[in-house]
C-alpha cells in the first residue's frame, strides 16, 4: 500500500500541448473497438458483457457522432429491464465464454426469477443516469420516436427504485450491494461490510489476469461481495424485507442524486413527448429535499452515506458526497459548500477529483475506488458545475481532455502524477472525453 499524501504533489501543468483531433479519433477508435454489435464492452479483457451504468455514460460519448448507435445500446440494456421494473447491473453475453468473468450467469442464476429477462443478467442495479443519457442524445440528434420507446422504460426503472429500495420511510433509496454503488471498494463501505459474513471464494476471480492486484479490490472484499449477493439471490432477489434480512442496506448519495437528476431529465423528456412533466418535478424535489435532511453534513460540507441498518452516518469523504451537484433543485448555499469542498479537501484545482481525499487514512492512489480519480465522477461534477461555476467547470473539462491525451483511456488515473491505472482503452473514459470535446 502507497503512503497516503498529506498535500496534492504538483499537477502537469496546463495546458499541455495536444492534437485534439488526434484524441477525438483515439476516443472514436476505443468505442469502434469495444462496439459488440448491439452494445458497448466496458473493456474487452476486464468487463466483456454489457454494465448498466457505463452503458449510460457511452451512449453520452456516442450521441454526437453516432447517435444511432447510442440509442440502441439503451434499447438493448432496457431490454433486459426486469418485469419489476430493475435495470440489472450486468447483461451477459451469450457468446463470451463463462470463465472471462467472473462473478458470471451461473452465479446470478436470473433464469430462477419469474421476473427476469430473457437474456442472462444479474439481479443487481447501478445508479440510474441513464434519463441523463437519454436527454444529451435527444440534444444531440432529436427523436421524439426514440423519447418514446424509452419513456416508460425509464419511468418503471425510477419507479422499481421507489417502491422497492426506500427501505427506511425516510423518502431516500438504498443500495443493497457495494458494485450497486458502482464504486465497488470506496472506503465508505468499509465500516457496513465489515459486519458482512465473509464467504468463501469458491470460483477463481477473473478481474486479476487483466489488472494488478493492488489495483483491485482486495480477495477478503469478494469474499464479501459474493457472500452477499449470493444471499440476495438466494432470497430470491426480493426486496420487501431488507431491513430485516439483509445485511448491507445503505443510502448513497450518488445513487440518490442519479436518481433526482433522473427525474428532472424525465420531466424535460416528458415535455417533449406530451406527458406530464410535474409528477417528475416533485420526485426531483421530494428526493433533493430528503437528501438535504438526512445526508447532508454541514459541519463537513459533504452529503455522507448512511448506513440504514445502523442508522449511522459513514463519516467518509468519498467523492460520491460531491455529486449531488447534479441536482437541478440544489439550493445555492449547499452547492457552494459542496464547491468548497471539492476544492479544500479533493484538490479540485488540480482538475480531476480523486474517488476519496487524499486526507483520509484509507487513501490509496491506485487502488480502484480508494483514490484514484475516474473520468465519469469528473463528468458528473463537471456536469453539476456547468451552471454554477463556469470557469471552475472548464478546469475540469480541460484536465479530462489533457489526462486521457497524456495517459490514455484508462480506467482511472493517479489523482496527483495522473498516471494511468486498471485496463486500458476503457470505453466511459473514451465517451465522456469525446463528450467534453464536443461542447467545447
Ligand atoms: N465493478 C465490478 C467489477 O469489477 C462489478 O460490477 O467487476
Amino acid at each position: 500500500m502507497t503512503a497516503p499524501l498529506r498535500t496534492p504533489a504538483p499537477r502537469p501543468q496546463l495546458p499541455l500541448v495536444h492534437d485534439l483531433e488526434e484524441l477525438r479519433g483515439e476516443a472514436m477508435r476505443v468505442l469502434a473497438a469495444n462496439w459488440a454489435g448491439t452494445h458497448t464492452v466496458p473493456s474487452r479483457t476486464l468487463y466483456p458483457h454489457q454494465w448498466s451504468w457505463d452503458s449510460a455514460f457511452i451512449a453520452i460519448g456516442n450521441a454526437s457522432w453516432v447517435p444511432d448507435r447510442a440509442r440502441r445500446e439503451l434499447l438493448t440494456l432496457f431490454e433486459a429491464q426486469w418485469r419489476d421494473g430493475r435495470v440489472p447491473h450486468i447483461v451477459f453475453s451469450p457468446s463470451v465464454p463463462d470463465e472471462a468473468y467472473f462473478p458470471g450467469p451461473g452465479f446470478w442464476r436470473s433464469h430462477e426469477v419469474p421476473a427476469a429477462p430473457a437474456a442472462s443478467t444479474s439481479g443487481i442495479v447501478q445508479p440510474p443516469v441513464h434519463a441523463l443519457a437519454v436527454w444529451r442524445i435527444h440534444q444531440a440528434a432529436p427523436d421524439r420516436d426514440f423519447l418514446r420507446a424509452i419513456y416508460p422504460r425509464l419511468v418503471a426503472q425510477q419507479e422499481y427504485l421507489r417502491t422497492c429500495r426506500r427501505p427506511a420511510g425516510d423518502g431516500l433509496l438504498a443500495i443493497v450491494h457495494p458494485w450497486e454503488s458502482g464504486m465497488d471498494n470506496s472506503p465508505a463501505w468499509d465500516e457496513p461490510l465489515a459486519a458482512v459474513p465473509a464467504g468463501p471464494l469458491r470460483d477463481k476471480r477473473r478481474d486479476l489476469t487483466h489488472v494488478g492486484a493492488d489495483e483491485r479490490p482486495t480477495d477478503l472484499d469478494y469474499r464479501r461481495y459474493t457472500a452477499l449477493a449470493a444471499a440476495y439471490r438466494d432470497g430470491g432477489y426480493r426486496d420487501d424485507r431488507l431491513l430485516d434480512e439483509h445485511a448491507f442496506v445503505v443510502a448513497d448519495p450518488l445513487i440518490n442524486a442519479a436518481y433526482g437528476a433522473a427525474e428532472a431529465a424525465l420531466a424535460d423528456i416528458a415535455a417533449e413527448i406530451g406527458a406530464d412533466p410535474y409528477p417528475h418535478l416533485e420526485q426531483a424535489e421530494a428526493v433533493t429535499r430528503a437528501m438535504i435532511d438526512h445526508l447532508f453534513d454541514p459541519a463537513r460540507g459533504l452529503f455522507l452515506a448512511r448506513d440504514l441498518l445502523t442508522g449511522k452516518a459513514l463519516l467518509v469523504d468519498s467523492v460520491a458526497g460531491l455529486i449531488p451537484l447534479i441536482l437541478p433543485d440544489l439550493p445555492a448555499d449547499v452547492a457552494d459548500r459542496l464547491i468548497d469542498t471539492a476544492i479544500t479537501r479533493f484538490g479540485l484545482y488540480a482538475g480531476l477529483p480523486p474517488s476519496y481525499a487524499p486526507g483520509g487514512p484509507a487513501f490509496e492512489r491506485s487502488r480502484y475506488w480508494r483514490g484514484p480519480a475516474w473520468i465519469n465522477t469528473a463528468w458528473l461534477v463537471w456536469h453539476g458545475l456547468r451552471q454554477r461555476r463556469e470557469a471552475l467547470a472548464g478546469l475540469v473539462a480541460e484536465s479530462i481532455v489533457q489526462v486521457t491525451a497524456e495517459s490514455g483511456f484508462r480506467e482511472y488515473f493517479d489523482p496527483f502524477t495522473w498516471e494511468g491505472h486498471g485496463c486500458a482503452d476503457f470505453a466511459w473514459s473514451a465517451a465522456l472525453t469525446l463528450d467534453v470535446l464536443s461542447a467545447r
